[in-house]
């Protein structure tokens, strides 16, 4: 089998709680770092990595998502009749033309397994990418899924992405046990959602990127409720190890929780020292208010 991924999967059908009220109407998907929804960030990084199919998983209240990669042909009339051409391209570039989207529907909130389930009309048996876009992944070189893209074909195996995270936090992860680390990756012996510190086989905490073999959805057919008494996509992989193996790969980049406020804020000031026009002013302000 190769395992080369031309596929992702974004799952974007949670409710987004911790950032009510401006989540009451607005997808946390969508809410913006700098000038980009988060969805965007995620989207770049599965093209980067060679995808050209993307699956939303989204539900009955994510419309603005569609309508995100939809053609917004009304202003891109207006952008084309008075010449501003880089508007126009900033607005048609959310998707290159290779690229395609397809919008699947989960009608009930049964977890994160289930939601990739859901994919699997779409996807079909082969492997493919999950991306869970609060997750934002920062890099100087290439991104995370490419890098992942790269060690999975290598390795002909599916791959988590995983970093070290504070013992007392186990119970907010997936968690992994590995055999045999050597250099930024190692096979998964043992994957556990959300245990409690006192319980958890390490601290490695799993990362919202996967390139999973198409065999994860016979898996997640058979899954039943687990963690939280949810669907979890972790137990579909704990079922999957039983086959296939599974490896960790602690990807080169930095993670930002941007399903937490301090993650969105923290993920802000990192991104917008990337903008030549922003790096030197954010500089500025972050001097002054400290001061203050
Ligand atoms: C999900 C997964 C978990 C993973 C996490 C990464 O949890 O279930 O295994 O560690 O994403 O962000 P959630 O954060 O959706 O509760």
């Amino acid at each position: 089998m190769t395992f080369r991924i031309r596929k992702a999967v974004f799952p974007v059908a949670g409710l987004g709680t911790r950032f009510l009220p401006a989540t009451k109407t607005v997808p946390k998907e969508m809410l913006p770092v700098v000038d980009k929804p988060l969805i965007q960030y995620a989207v770049d990084e599965a093209i980067e990595a060679g995808c050209d199919t993307l699956v939303f998983v989204t539900n009955r209240y994510k419309h603005s998502v569609a309508d995100y990669f939809d053609k917004a042909y009304e202003l891109e009339q207006k952008l084309e009749k008075s010449g501003k051409s880089e508007l126009l391209s900033l607005i048609r570039d959310v998707l290159p033309r290779h690229v395609r989207a397809v919008f699947v529907t989960q009608a009930e909130a049964l977890g994160l397994g289930h939601a990739v389930l859901c994919a699997r009309p779409v996807v079909g048996d082969e492997p493919f990418a999950v991306l869970l876009p609060d997750d934002l992944i920062w890099n100087t070189g290439h991104g995370a899924l490419r890098q992942m893209a790269e060690l999975a074909e290598r390795e002909s195996a599916s791959v988590i992405a995983v970093q070290d995270v504070p013992r007392e936090q186990t119970g907010s992860y997936g968690i992994v046990a590995t055999r045999d680390f050597s250099g930024r990756h190692g096979e998964i012996s043992a994957i556990v959602e959300k245990p409690k510190p006192e319980v958890a086989p390490s601290n490695l905490a799993v990362v919202g990127r996967y390139v999973l073999s198409g065999g994860i959805f016979d898996r997640l057919a058979k899954t039943r409720p687990g963690a939280g008494g949810e669907i979890q996509l972790t137990d579909g992989i704990a079922a999957l190890m039983e086959k296939e193996r599974v490896l960790a790969y602690r990807f080169e980049g930095r993670r930002f929780d941007c399903g937490s406020r301090i993650g969105l804020v923290e993920a802000t000031m990192q991104f917008a020292l990337d903008h030549e026009d922003l790096a030197e002013p954010t500089r500025e302000f972050m001097r002054a208010a400290l001061a203050r």
